[in-house]
């Protein structure tokens, strides 16, 4: 059985990377199917909202840096655009962040990676503890000093997920509540996917944004297969009662070596995060990395005591071997990869679902003749086989 007659493109996932093509694509004049068990609700639900190229660009990954800083750049529109759509807001607050160093140590590794933003023209400017605690009067006396980090903003995950549930629902987005078992792939073409119950989605094209998961997707021969693993997060939502003291802007903290971020919310709310590690697909929260949380964040921001504790949430990133994101297409024809963002999903999705609907609309790229951002971020260069979907190698 077939749900819904021939799409032209179905998404599996429904993140916020799956959602953001669906609405993009079902805007650009595409009939899109997104198959999800429950859109918005995995690693987007436990997610901070922290669009930070600045603070997350590390040692090496030079072109993710300028990847993610375009990124941010999109932000304002897409928000805006989507609010539109939507009818209802997503909180994205461009207020910057800053970045605490939580002891003399820290400050020597803060100041390492203000030198290598600032090398790579970056805006981050060192600041003095006295400075931080001008800025952000909740700060703990005893900080040693930060970093301004004025491109790193912020968006509320959940309501840009409520937002673009119902865009996609008003643009006519069908949404089929199960799990994808297999993408369907014939004569080198993706034809569809196969789903639990053992029905299908036909389709022109395969959008593959199944985050952490992707790789795990049955009928996907090797050479597409995307290699993602997951890598499990802990977040921690507070909120501060009438009269307790609210931050004022993102606060991120290296403590001890130990990072965490504290991201204040329209409402009094305030998501701490996160915890990093690899345990496989394990959702589970263990006490030890919420303890460390809760010890380095009220180490910078005393206050936090008199928040409460409304809810723990765990995700799994979709980690990639290099840390970036993988999208574009693959040599299956119709069969197209947006997935492997990491730390950064909610901040390359309207790159990455603008990219994905040129790719639908072309087949062979976007007709921008500009050179792509993702020009370094192809599924194929974690496979030696390099071709595209018109047949042809050149
Ligand atoms: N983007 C923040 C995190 O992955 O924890």
């Amino acid at each position: 059985m077939t749900h819904t007659g021939q799409r032209d493109v179905v998404v599996v996932g429904g993140g916020i990377i799956g959602l953001a093509i669906a609405w993009r694509a079902v805007s650009a004049g595409l009939s899109v199917t997104v198959v999800d068990p429950d859109p918005g609700r995995g690693s987007t639900w436990a997610a901070a909202g922290m669009l930070a190229p600045v603070a997350e660009a590390q040692f090496g990954e030079e072109s993710l840096a300028a990847l993610n800083l375009a990124a941010v750049r999109a932000w304002p529109g897409f928000a805006a655009a989507l609010e539109a759509a939507a009818g209802q807001p997503v909180h994205f607050r461009a207020d910057g962040t800053l970045l605490v160093a939580g002891d003399p140590s820290d400050r020597a590794a803060t100041d390492r990676v203000l030198a290598f933003h600032q090398a790579i023209g970056l805006a981050a400017e060192r600041l003095g503890a006295r400075a931080c605690r001008e800025s952000e009067p909740l700060l703990a006396p005893g900080i040693s000093g930060g970093v301004d980090l004025p491109d790193d903003h912020q968006v509320d995950n959940r309501s840009t997920v409520g937002a673009l549930l119902a865009a996609c629902e008003t643009g006519g987005v069908l949404f089929v509540s199960d799990e994808v078992t297999r993408v369907d792939i014939r004569d080198d073409r993706a034809t569809g996917v196969e789903l639990s119950d053992g029905t299908r989605v036909d389709a022109g094209a395969v959008v593959v944004a199944a985050g952490s998961r992707s790789g795990a997707l049955g009928g996907l021969p090797e050479a597409v297969r995307p290699p993602v693993r997951p890598v499990r997060g802990v977040t921690v939502r507070l909120q501060a009662g009438p009269g307790i003291p609210r931050l004022r802007r993102t606060v991120r903290a290296l403590v001890h070596g130990r990072t965490c971020y504290l991201v204040p919310r329209h409402d009094g709310g305030l998501v701490l995060g996160a915890t990093m590690e690899e345990r496989g697909f394990d959702l589970s929260i263990p006490l030890g990395g919420l303890a460390d949380l809760f010890e380095d964040a009220r180490r910078v921001v005393p206050a936090l005591d008199e928040y409460s504790v409304v809810e723990t949430t765990s995700g799994l990133r979709p980690g990639s071997p290099d840390n970036g994101p993988i999208v574009g297409l693959t040599e299956v024809v119709g069969l197209v990869m947006a997935t492997g963002h990491y730390r950064n999903g909610m901040l390359l999705a309207p790159l990455t679902a603008d990219e994905v609907v040129g790719l639908l609309g072309s087949g062979s790229g976007s007709s921008d003749p500009s050179p792509s951002p993702f020009e370094a971020f192809r599924p194929d260069r974690f496979s030696p086989v390099v071709t595209g979907w018109l047949g042809t190698d050149s």
